[in-house]
């Protein structure tokens, strides 16, 4: 089967899904994204993931080029049109296509618009959230405000390839107070020694996950308690588990932080507890 693309209005077949050399997304990384997590064919708290690119839109002066609603409307007709039962559905959207200018463009241009769909292997995402995975740290040298889901993933792309190049699956970043902000594309979550769990404040230092957001619930129904701070990278070795949260894998145990085990190597019992909660709170449709 051939995979669709919404791209400015049609849908069209893969190959021919392209975007104009001058598209301020491509030249300067102007623009925003989302990614949901699509389960039975359905979009998974695609309401809060609206909500959220509403205000990256809003913080970026991008203004939405159709409304929530209409944007959900296109998100689950290209799930249907590639028939994604288990996936993630992407959409981004950019200032547009506008003559090489570092200001915005002078006259109204619209905001290009793209949404595509991919299924993911569930069988190989369970497995990996069974063993856990480990992560390397890398110093947090990211822009001030990546509270905003901007397509600028420079220093997320570098942070991932060193992972991998150091036998790793992920990479938190570390600012220079030596305090864990988060992974490359996922919130980070500790569980302490007394079994409170901690994940960083949300402000300009980290993206408010969806996924967390939605965590809050699962950990206040388990009768868990949790702090939102700073915690340091010295917090995490000392840590009896670890995982973290993203819209594509939800909750993800963290066995190994650089050269230390966490806990006793294998994903502890509140993480495969919270790991099977979310369900319950995630919204589908
Ligand atoms: N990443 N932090 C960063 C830097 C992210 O890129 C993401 C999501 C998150 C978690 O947010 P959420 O729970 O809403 O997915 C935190 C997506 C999945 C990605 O870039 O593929």
């Amino acid at each position: 089967m051939s995979r669709i693309a919404y791209v400015n209005g049609r849908y069209l077949p893969f190959a021919k899904a392209k975007v104009h050399v001058e598209d301020r997304g491509y030249q300067f990384s102007d623009g925003v994204y989302e990614v949901c997590e699509v389960r039975g064919g359905q979009l998974i708290d695609g309401r809060r993931h609206l909500e959220r690119l509403k205000r990256s839109l809003g913080e970026l002066n991008i203004r939405m080029p159709m409304s929530a609603r209409a944007l959900g409307v296109v998100m689950r007709e290209v799930v249907a049109r590639n028939r994604i039962g288990y996936g993630i559905v992407y959409l981004q959207i950019t200032r547009g296509v506008a003559r090489r200018d570092h200001a915005f463009p002078a006259n109204e241009v619209r905001p290009s618009l793209v949404v595509t769909a991919r299924t993911l292997n569930k069988a190989r995402n369970e497995a990996l959230a069974e063993r856990g995975i480990a992560v390397v740290t890398v110093p947090d040298n990211r822009w001030g405000r990546v509270d905003i889901k901007t397509i600028g993933l420079l220093p997320n792309v570098l942070a991932r390839q060193t992972a991998l190049e150091r036998g790793a699956r992920d990479a938190w970043f570390v600012d220079a107070h030596g305090i864990v902000t988060e992974a490359s594309s996922a919130n980070v979550w500790l569980v302490t020694s007394d079994g409170t769990l901690i994940t960083r404040h949300a402000d300009n230092a980290i993206l408010r996950g969806i996924t967390r957001t939605v965590l809050f619930d699962a950990i206040r129904a388990e009768g868990l308690t949790v702090e939102e701070r700073a915690f340091t990278l010295q917090d995490a070795y000392r840590a009896r588990e670890a995982f973290i949260t993203s819209a594509s894998q939800i909750v993800l145990p963290v066995v190994r932080v650089d050269d230390r085990v966490i806990g006793d190597g294998k994903p502890g019992p509140v993480t495969i507890a919270l790991r099977r909660a979310y369900r319950r709170f995630a919204e589908a449709g």
